[in-house]
């Protein structure tokens, strides 16, 4: 009998596990971090509510300043909206619009939803996702696109956080962007 409970036990804590860690539950932060990339081609496969929902806790649980958590997320699955938006999106892909208050009083909103942003974006990767943050259409999509995406009032967009999974052919290490050297970055005060 205190084997079976066990077993029972020993079942539910690994499947709660999987399914709060996702696909790559063994693959530390770092690992996601060096090894990730930002993903050009995505295939039309849908992203699961469960993954989507996880990405979103964690863009919630970024750090703010003074734990303003100034952010509303907008989420979109229509396709043609999100065209509107940026070209060339599958079917499947997720935009999430990260706006913080207009006003930028005070400052660091811009600063906070980037690290919310920040965080969905290795949230996605970790689950086996590809992402990629969009700063580009962000002018254009505020000055023509807040109402038909009910962007909340009062708020403006500030970065655009696409999420997909990736297409089958992309290869990772050839995917991946250079960086500038460590001895170029890192400076060691002597
Ligand atoms: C604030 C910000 C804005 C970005 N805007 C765009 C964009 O408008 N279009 C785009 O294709 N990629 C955009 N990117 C992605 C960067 O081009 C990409 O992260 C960078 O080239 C490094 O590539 P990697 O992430 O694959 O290493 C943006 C990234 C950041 C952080």
């Amino acid at each position: 009998m205190k084997t079976k409970t066990f077993s029972v036990l020993f079942i539910t804590l690994l499947f709660s596990g999987v399914v709060l860690n996702g696909q790559n539950s063994n693959k530390s932060v770092t690992d996601v971090i060096l090894n990730g990339y930002s993903v050009r081609m995505f295939s039309s496969e849908p992203v699961s509510d469960q993954d989507l929902d996880l990405i979103l806790k964690c863009g919630i649980k970024a750090p703010s300043s003074r734990n303003g958590q100034r952010w509303k997320f907008t989420v979109v699955r229509d396709t043609a909206l999100a065209n509107k938006a940026i070209g060339n999106i599958n079917p499947g892909n997720v935009l999430i619009f990260v706006s913080g208050p207009e006003s930028q009083e005070p400052a660091g909103i811009d600063f906070d939803c980037a690290l919310a942003t920040e965080n969905m974006n290795i949230a996605a990767q970790s689950l086996g996702l590809g992402a990629r943050i969009y700063g580009g259409p962000v002018r254009n999509v505020n000055s023509t696109m807040k109402q038909s995406l009910e962007i909340p009032e009062g708020y403006r967009v500030v970065t655009i956080l696409r999420v997909g999974h990736v297409d089958k052919s992309v290869d990772a290490v050839t995917a991946a962007s250079a960086r500038k050297s460590y001895e170029e970055i890192v400076n060691f005060k002597k």
